[in-house]
C-alpha cells in the first residue's frame, strides 16, 4: 500500500558513523516532557554552575536520574547527590526514560539503559563550548540528546578539537543519538538567538541521557 505519511515526522538524517538526528521525534509528547521538566526544577533547581577554570556556565542546568553530572572547582563528576539540595536527584520521569530508549533503539542502540539526564536551559545568548562528552565510565552506551522550545545551531565535530564541525540546526522536537564511532566526537551549541516559542516562551532546553555508570 502506498504510504501517505512517509514524510511526516519523525523522520532520521544520518549524521556520523553511529550517529544520527531523529527530526521532530520528541515533538507530539512535548508538553508531557516539559511539564515533566518543571517538576525536576522544583525539587532540584536550575543553576549556572562553574568550571574547575572559575568560568560560571551561561546554560544553567539541573539533573534526574540515579546520577547527576555537576562541576565545580574541583572539577566535573557524577554524583547521586545534587549538591544544592544535598538530597537525590529527582527520579526519572517514566516519560524521559521511554523516549531516551525509544530513541535509542531507533539510531540502532537497542539496550539503552541511561542512569543519568542533564537538563540544560539555555537563554538567549547562553551557548555551550567545544567538547566532548567523556565523564562517563560506559563508553559503550550512547549519547541521546532531547530539544525542547527554541532552536539552536548544534555542531558536531570528529575526535579532534580541529576536525571540521557540521552545523545542524535543533528545533523543538528534535533528538540527536551519537554512539559507536562517533560517542566522543566533540559538540558545541552556539548562542541562543533570542525568539519566542509558544509552548516554552524565550529558553531552550536539552535533555542528555547518558549511561554514566558501568
Ligand atoms: C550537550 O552537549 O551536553 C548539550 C547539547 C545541546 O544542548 O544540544
Ligand atoms: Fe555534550
Amino acid at each position: 500500500m502506498l504510504d501517505l505519511f512517509a514524510d511526516e515526522a519523525p523522520w532520521s538524517e544520518p549524521l556520523a558513523p553511529g550517529a544520527v538526528v531523529l527530526r521532530r521525534l520528541a515533538r507530539e509528547k512535548s508538553a508531557e516532557l516539559l511539564a515533566a521538566v518543571e517538576q525536576v526544577a522544583a525539587i532540584s533547581p536550575f543553576r549556572q554552575m562553574v568550571t574547575p577554570g572559575g568560568y560560571t556556565m551561561s546554560v544553567a542546568m539541573t539533573n534526574c536520574g540515579p546520577l547527576g553530572w555537576s562541576t565545580d572547582r574541583h572539577g566535573y563528576r557524577y554524583s547521586p547527590i545534587d549538591p544544592l539540595s544535598g538530597k537525590p536527584w529527582p527520579l526519572m520521569p517514566d516519560c524521559f526514560l521511554a523516549l531516551a530508549q525509544d530513541a535509542a533503539s531507533r539510531a540502532g542502540y537497542p539496550d539503552f539503559q541511561p542512569d543519568a539526564c542533564l537538563i540544560n536551559r539555555y537563554q538567549p545568548g547562553a551557548k555551550l563550548s567545544l567538547h566532548q562528552d567523556k565523564d562517563e565510565a560506559c563508553l559503550n552506551a550512547p549519547i541521546v540528546s532531547v530539544s525542547l522550545g527554541l532552536p539552536a545551531t548544534f555542531q558536531f565535530g570528529g575526535l579532534t578539537r580541529s576536525a571540521r564541525l557540521q552545523k545542524i540546526f535543533l528545533e523543538h522536537g528534535d533528538v540527536v543519538v551519537w554512539g559507536g564511532e562517533s560517542r566522543l566526537f566533540y559538540h558545541a551549541i552556539l548562542p541562543l538567538k533570542a525568539g519566542h516559542h509558544p509552548q516554552v516562551g524565550a529558553w531552550r532546553y536539552n535533555l542528555t541521557f547518558r549511561r554514566a555508570a558501568q
